[in-house]
């Protein structure tokens, strides 16, 4: 739980996942036989290994906000990283890089509903534009904050939206007794901008098969979206989304590894949404692709909440592809 708590604690808005990508390397280099950074950030972590090329990715970064203009009265302005919802911005708490805390709220003239993210600022406890200015910068980022909490065999925080992810696959390597491939494990950048980080890795990987490790918005709470997938039932073997439809070779392979590794899991076909897997699959002469993902609840908001036998399952079921190798 404490490496799990590091890894979502580090701050890590799309294009500054530095931290991040230090508190896995740290974890994971020990268990691999080399380690690289490309251009676009991306951890590359190579364990050796006969056969075909298996890589699995996770992604670093979270979605925040970035400092657009400070105002007379030191209120500064700001505009999304990523998918930000309105809603879940009013009266949150936010973190900039350098520790800085403030407070995003809306100009109250207004209904709050009817606030886009032009009719808010970030209050930094600044009386002026130059007492502001001493404490941020235009284009500085920062994250919502959302401690980490368990409720239960459920955990709560912000980011859970990938480090989840990472955590996940962080274990499965540690775990892993022998690899069945050789085998790839890497934490990408910039997949809430539009899967950036993961074209590039893919592309200098050139895997022979790739899967995604994912969260998908689930349907299990009062008067929710109707979506086939709920917390506690295992992690799914995602069929569609908005970016990509699985290849069947990837189909058959997770199927298979599923039931070998005796876990329970869930079939998702999402009508929306995109993972790292649309971008990886069209790389070079294309890769056959997946995603597996870990029910979430409350996804983009301070309080994503997962289920914790789900992350165990996921983790068996990576280890499982990732002793038993592709054909
Ligand atoms: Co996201």
């Amino acid at each position: 739980m404490e490496t799990l708590k590091k890894i979502i604690a580090a701050f890590g808005p799309s294009g500054r996942e530095d931290a991040v990508r230090e508190v896995l390397k740290e974890e994971i280099k020990q268990y691999v036989d080399e380690i690289k950074i490309d251009n676009m950030g991306n951890l590359i972590c190579h364990k050796k290994g006969e056969g075909k090329r298996l890589m699995m990715a996770a992604r670093m970064d979270e979605i925040g906000v970035i400092v657009t203009y400070i105002d007379d009265k030191g209120f500064v302005r700001f505009a999304a990283v990523g998918g930000v919802s309105p809603f879940n911005c009013i009266n949150r708490g936010v973190r900039f890089e350098n520790g800085l805390r403030g407070v995003i709220s809306y100009e109250t003239k207004n209904a709050a509903k009817d606030c886009g993210l032009d009719k808010m600022y970030i209050d930094i406890g600044a009386a002026s534009r130059e007492e502001a200015e001493e404490k941020v910068k235009i284009g500085d980022m920062a994250v919502f904050e959302g401690e980490f909490k368990t409720m239960g065999r459920r955990a709560a925080s912000k980011t859970m939206d990938d480090r989840i992810g990472c955590y996940a696959l962080l274990a499965a390597v540690k775990r892993t007794e022998k690899f069945g491939c050789d085998f790839y494990a890497v934490f990408t950048t910039q997949e809430e901008l539009g899967m950036r980080g993961a074209k590039v890795a893919a592309v200098n990987v050139k895997p022979d098969m790739a899967i995604a490790i994912d969260v998908s918005g689930v349907g299990d709470t009062p008067e929710s979206r109707i979506v086939d997938l709920k917390l506690g039932a295992g992690p799914s073997i995602k069929i569609k989304d908005g970016s990509y439809i699985i290849h069947p070779k990837s189909r058959e392979f997770m199927f298979k590894c599923a039931k070998e590794a005796g876990i329970d899991y869930q079939v998702e076909a999402a009508s929306f949404g995109g993972t790292d897997t649309g971008a990886i699959m069209l790389t070079g002469a294309g890769v056959a692709a997946a995603t597996t993902s870990i029910p979430c609840r409350y996804i983009h908001s301070p309080q994503e909440t997962v289920d914790l036998d789900d992350v165990e399952n996921e983790i068996k079921f990576l280890k499982q592809m990732i002793e038993s190798g592709i054909e």
